[in-house]
């Protein structure tokens, strides 16, 4: 279909970076989520394709999987891109469920382990699509290079710097390092999976309240594929970036709940090249992250499965994460991003 069908608008779900979801409801007064592309309007370079192959990832999803996803009702290419699903009333994000402090430690751990089960066991399914995320990772980190030499304030972390104590080297120097290492094929030769791609709480879904039994099994994903575009892949990416908000640091840097210190207003240079980021833990909105463990149970149910994990291609993925939102966020999100980038890079070259 090239036009999606006429509908009203009734609420505006998320505003995002490259589509607006919102709920509306048809003649037939029946509800649905509506998800549609910003086009040219869209931050960064990524957006109408990605909106298309989310698309199409839930249209393949295999008959065991359709319970795991709301159902897919329609998909268009025409005036808009975007796509209909079943709107699932009185669910909310697991990132509010953990805000809200509404489970347990042990609901909590049970939504882990029936995440893994469902993850590891039936997402996960070995891929034959050509390897693509170790040139996606070299153009992600050249765009984030050029990006911070053409900025202003940014551009004082291109040097070698320290970060929370960390001597970091110049950015231009870990990137010649990276490429001419060995790291990113072992990120291309290991085990090829479908990936959900942009694991984390706020693309899960929950019942908002408990409905009688088994309340952590009820969850939904939505929201798959990567900001640039990535399904395939090392398994290492879903857990990866599942853990980069349930440990804390996504979470506080898309509330921009965060301790910096290097970047002056008005912007002077900072001749020590000292920097600092923290968490701010004391925030109320962090609570839930805080006084829960969100992250321990799936790291070890995926270590289960597929053997320990590789510190520095764990390291590259939340550098290469930090890199493609320092293109597309602004303020002191994206301070954070870039100190994120550049301390993973560190780390994973180490
Ligand atoms: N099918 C759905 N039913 C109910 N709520 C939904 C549904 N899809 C999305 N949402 C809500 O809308 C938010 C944004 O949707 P998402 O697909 O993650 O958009 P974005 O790509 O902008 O992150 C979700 O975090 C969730 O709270
Ligand atoms: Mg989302």
């Amino acid at each position: 279909m090239n036009n999606p069908e006429p509908a009203q608008q009734i609420q505006l779900l998320r505003d995002g970076y490259w589509d607006r979801t919102s709920i509306i409801k048809l003649a037939d007064n029946s509800k649905r989520v509506r998800k549609i592309s910003k086009g040219s309007d869209s931050a960064g370079p990524w957006g109408i394709q990605n909106l298309r192959a989310e698309a199409l990832y839930l249209a393949n999803l295999e008959p065991n999987l359709q319970d795991f996803f709301p159902p897919l009702l329609d998909h268009w290419d025409g005036t808009t891109t975007g796509y209909d699903m079943g709107f699932m009333a009185n669910y909310i994000d697991v990132g509010q469920i953990a805000k809200q402090q509404l489970f347990s430690q042990q609901q909590a751990d049970a939504m882990q382990v029936y995440l893994a089960k469902r993850l590891f066991n039936e997402l996960h399914t070995p891929s034959s699509a050509p390897a693509v995320l170790s040139n996606n990772i070299k153009e992600t980190f050249t765009q984030a290079l050029e990006y911070l030499q053409t900025h202003t304030e940014l551009s004082i972390l291109l040097p070698a710097i320290n970060i929370n104590g960390l001597p970091v080297a110049a950015l231009e120097q870990q990137l010649n390092k990276l490429f001419s290492s060995n790291i990113l094929d072992k990120l291309d030769q290991g085990p090829q999976v479908r990936l959900h791609g942009d694991l984390f709480l706020e693309n899960m879904l929950l019942p908002a309240a408990d409905p009688g039994q088994n309340w952590p099994e009820h969850l939904i994903l939505i929201d798959p594929i990567s900001v640039a575009g990535v399904s395939t892949g090392h398994p290492l990416f879903d857990l990866g970036k599942y853990e980069s908000y349930a440990n804390g640091e996504l979470s506080a840097m898309r509330g921009e709940y965060l301790i910096l210190q290097g970047f002056t207003d008005p912007y002077q240079i900072n001749q020590q090249h000292q920097f600092q980021w923290a968490i701010d833990w004391h925030a109320a909105a962090m609570a839930g992250i805080k006084n829960i463990d969100w992250q321990h149970q799936l790291r070890a149910e995926y270590i289960r499965h597929y053997g320990s994990v590789d510190s520095a291609l764990y390291e590259l993925l939340q550098a290469y994460f930090g890199a493609a939102m320092v293109i597309c966020t602004d303020g002191r999100e994206q301070q954070g991003r870039a100190l994120k980038m550049r301390t993973s890079l560190e780390l994973c070259l180490a």
